[in-house]
């Protein structure tokens, strides 16, 4: 019995075994195992992934097409992310989650913009859309070696009224330049009910400033440095909220008053740094 509270409880850490590890792009991997309350999650929540002798990370989860399986991808950086990114299939790492709330989902012309990992919420988020939904996705990436989810996305799309469009900052692939030069151009040219974005936090901020000033409903998931997850530590303050527990998912109305956003965030020892 008390195995079975442990195994129900977001906040007991699960350990899973990798099952089957994807490439997606020289420094982005996807790892896939198994766990239903994970695979269940909504778009935008996290899990905590414990990296055995290394670290704990906050991860978005990522869907699979494959029942009662769930992933992260992973793009590797520092130590930590390097580590996870490391793992082979076999390997065994621990989850804890879901955390943190969702995207509010619209319905209508809506626009997805993404950079890097940030893709991986708004992945999740397309599998929550109707069909009758008419749905543009901006991908964007540094250079074409470094783009991912673009077949996923037009395969989870197909039924529905959709656009891929691929932005590389060096235009090897795709459109030429940032996703909010595409973002811009879109804006002018559609009338959009909603706006969704994750990626890094200058893009971020564009793009809720782009869509705040034409009045359309934007919302965006905030990444910060995190510990616990679960609201306990502060570690993850932003403005006067916690980005683990009352986020990560804010939306542009809100976020035009909190002054950190797009600016500032806190180190791994609380110090206010600017991006
Ligand atoms: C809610 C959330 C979801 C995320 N989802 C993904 C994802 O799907 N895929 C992915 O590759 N990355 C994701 N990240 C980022 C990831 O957690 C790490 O921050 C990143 O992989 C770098 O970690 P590192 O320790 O290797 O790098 P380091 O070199 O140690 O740190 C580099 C930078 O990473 C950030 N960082 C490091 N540790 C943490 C931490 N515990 N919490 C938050 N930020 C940290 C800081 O900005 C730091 O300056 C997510 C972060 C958050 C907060
Ligand atoms: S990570 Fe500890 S309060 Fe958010």
């Amino acid at each position: 019995m008390i195995w079975l509270e442990l195994q129900r409880n977001p906040n007991s850490i699960k350990v899973v075994t990798v099952e089957k590890v994807i490439d997606e792009t020289p420094t982005v991997r996807t790892l896939v195992f198994s766990d239903e309350s994970l695979a269940a999650v909504l778009p935008g929540q996290f899990a905590m992934v414990w990296i055995p002798g290394t670290n704990e990370l906050p991860m978005s989860v990522m869907i699979t097409l494959e029942k009662g399986k769930a992933a992260f991808t992973v793009r590797k950086h520092g130590l930590s992310s390097t580590a996870l990114y490391s793992v082979k299939a076999g390997d065994q790492i621990g989850v804890r989650g879901p955390y943190g709330n969702s995207f509010t989902i619209k319905q209508g012309k809506l626009l997805l913009v993404g950079g890097g990992t940030g893709l991986v919420p708004l992945v999740r988020l397309v599998t929550f859309l109707t069909k009758t939904d008419d749905v543009t996705i901006i991908i964007g990436a540094k250079t074409k070696e470094e783009v991912f989810f673009e077949d996923l996305a037009n395969k989870l799309l197909k039924y529905n009224r959709h656009r891929v469009l691929v932005v590389t900052e060096d235009g090897t692939q795709g459109e030429l330049g940032l996703v909010t030069d595409a973002m811009e151009r879109l804006l002018g040219e559609n009338r959009f009910d909603a706006v969704y974005t994750c990626g890094p936090e200058k893009m971020m901020h564009r793009v809720v400033q782009l869509a705040f000033e034409k009045k359309i409903y934007v919302e965006a998931s905030v990444e910060r440095m995190m510990k616990c997850g679960m609201g306990l530590c502060g570690s993850c303050c932003f403005g006067e909220v916690l980005a683990c527990k009352d986020g990560t998912v804010f939306d542009g109305q809100y976020l035009v008053t909190n002054n950190e956003f797009g600016h500032t965030h806190r180190s791994k020892s609380g110090i206010l740094e600017n991006y």
